[in-house]
């Protein structure tokens, strides 16, 4: 075996066992519906009003929402923005970085492309999935996202959550590892309606990851007629080209 053959090997093997070392927590499964426009006029206002105090959305423009959600520019800036931006400026956190650091030794990430890079069933089982962890500066910690730096902002919403553990055995030996979360005290909303607030708030993120999603599906309809109508054009061209040279 040369270098060559055992760096590709090695990294064969990370990508195999990967998915089994992740496995441990099974991802909830999430339905998004971007033309489900009260679910995502609710994910919006959720966004803006639970996590805008620390992320952003650069890519998106507040003005953006007018077009999808069917509202003029002033009640999108009256319903949806209650920072000093002005309606077209991008959806940009008030916190600073430095502040950031100094809180959570991190800056929180752009959500821009989180649904791109992790997918709505992970997003949407992250944020359900805080617990009870007393060995955190934040008291909690997250089934997908293991020592998190995020503090649980949803608690007095979802209540909180304590783990279960299961012992398996790997690689010959006994682990402990996270097998579920139970409920161990009740939020303001009930759990159907807390699960209804994340579905919306991830709906709002996959629209935002894939503002042009619509569009594109739309002209792709158009596309589809007009290759059909080409093929028709073609074969009767081809027809008459042909009468010509049997002639
Ligand atoms: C008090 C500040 C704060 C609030 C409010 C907050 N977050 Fe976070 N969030 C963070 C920090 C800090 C991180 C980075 C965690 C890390 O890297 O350990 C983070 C990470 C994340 C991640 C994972 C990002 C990645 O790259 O893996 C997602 C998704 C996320 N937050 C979504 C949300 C959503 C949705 C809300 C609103 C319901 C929200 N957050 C509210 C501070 C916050």
């Amino acid at each position: 075996m040369n270098k060559y053959t055992k760096i590709l090997s090695l990294l064969l093997l990370a990508i195999l066992i990967m998915p089994a070392a992740r496995a441990d927590f099974a991802l909830k499964s999430v339905q998004i519906d971007t033309a489900n426009k009260a679910a995502l006029r609710n994910g919006a206002a959720f966004f803006m009003t639970y996590c805008m105090a620390c992320h952003s959305v650069r890519a998106e423009r507040f003005s953006d929402m007018s077009k999808v959600l069917g509202l003029p520019l002033d009640e999108i800036q009256k319903n949806f923005n209650s920072t000093s931006l002005k309606v077209h400026d991008a959806i940009v956190s008030p916190m600073s970085p430095a502040d950031a650091v100094h809180w959570f030794g991190l800056a929180p990430p752009d959500l821009s492309a989180i649904i791109k890079m992790k997918g709505a069933n992970w997003v949407y089982t992250y944020l359900t999935s805080f617990y009870l962890d007393p060995t955190r500066a934040t008291g909690v910690n997250n089934a997908v996202f293991h020592n998190v730096a995020m503090p649980d902002v949803l608690w007095q919403l979802q209540g909180l959550q304590a783990p279960m553990y299961k012992e398996v055995s790997r690689n010959g030996q006994q682990v402990k590892v996270l097998s579920g979360l139970k409920q161990v005290t009740s939020g303001t909303l009930s759990p159907a309606a807390f699960d209804k607030a994340m579905r919306d708030v991830v709906t709002f993120l996959y629209w935002a990851n894939h503002p042009h999603q619509a569009e594109r599906e739309h002209i792709g309809l158009w596309v589809m007629a007009f290759m059909a109508l080409f093929i028709i054009v073609a074969y009767l061209l081809k027809h008459e080209y042909w009468r010509a040279v049997r002639h």
